[in-house]
């Protein structure tokens, strides 16, 4: 299925309909080539891990207004770190939080690694949360996976391997279909897409920017994808 011109039009989309989100930057500033900061993108995706955008919004709000940098979350004391988290849930990550916050503070002189593979090694941070990180605040075109953007992908090229077999499949997809221009602006738009427009049971294509090019939009099938494991 010819896909040249999926990020064109998705990216086109995305300027007029983008979500408003605290951890992004607005569309000026995205015009102007500005990146958003990377304390605020990692913190923001590593809180999305297994917590939804309108529980994390004012988690994310209360953290960066009491930290105000990597450096400063990881002067914190633990147990503050643990009572601001407390309601999100996965205690976990608010360890490897505190964790990586210190590698980066005290071993990399408070600048987050740059790549999706150097960010792999700190903790909490695996194959999406690198990609994203990479991809958004430092344009990387590393391929964003999530459960979202799975969905997207499977209904575009009418992926019938079930979940988990494909996801080799459905990430050497969106690696090639990541642009190199704006590859973390093109991760965002999918996550907005699956999350407003390609959503699971009844997806409305007729307001799908990118309905022209989606294979399963055009068989008629697009709810039958991603196609789950037999029980
Ligand atoms: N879910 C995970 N990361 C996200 C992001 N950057 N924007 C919206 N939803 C997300």
């Amino acid at each position: 299925f010819e896909h040249h011109q999926i990020p064109a039009d998705l990216l086109a989309w995305y300027d007029l309909s983008a979500r408003d989100l605290p951890w992004r930057i607005g569309p000026a500033a995205r015009k102007a080539g500005i990146r958003p900061d990377a304390y605020r993108v990692w913190l923001s995706e590593i809180m999305l891990q297994q917590t939804t955008v309108a529980a994390v919004k004012p988690y994310f709000e209360r953290f960066v207004a009491r930290w105000r940098s990597v450096e400063d979350l990881a002067d914190a004391e633990t147990d503050d770190v643990m009572a601001e988290w407390a309601g999100l849930g996965y205690y976990s990550r608010a360890r490897n939080l505190h964790a990586c916050a210190k590698i980066v503070a005290h071993g990399h002189g408070g600048r987050f690694p740059p790549t999706a593979a150097l960010l792999k090694a700190l903790p909490g941070i695996g194959d999406y949360t690198s990609a994203a990180i990479a991809s958004i605040a430092f344009d990387e075109p590393a391929p964003v996976v999530d459960g979202n953007i799975e969905r997207v992908v499977t209904r575009l090229y009418r992926i019938k391997a079930p979940l988990p077999a494909a996801k080799t499949a459905i990430r050497r997809t969106v690696a090639a279909i990541t642009p190199t221009e704006r590859p973390g602006d093109f991760a965002q738009a999918m996550m907005d897409l699956g999350a407003t427009i390609c959503v699971p049971r009844t997806p409305s294509c007729l307001i799908c920017p990118i309905a022209a090019h989606c294979a399963a939009r055009s068989a008629g099938d697009q709810a039958l994808y991603p196609v789950k494991p037999p029980k």
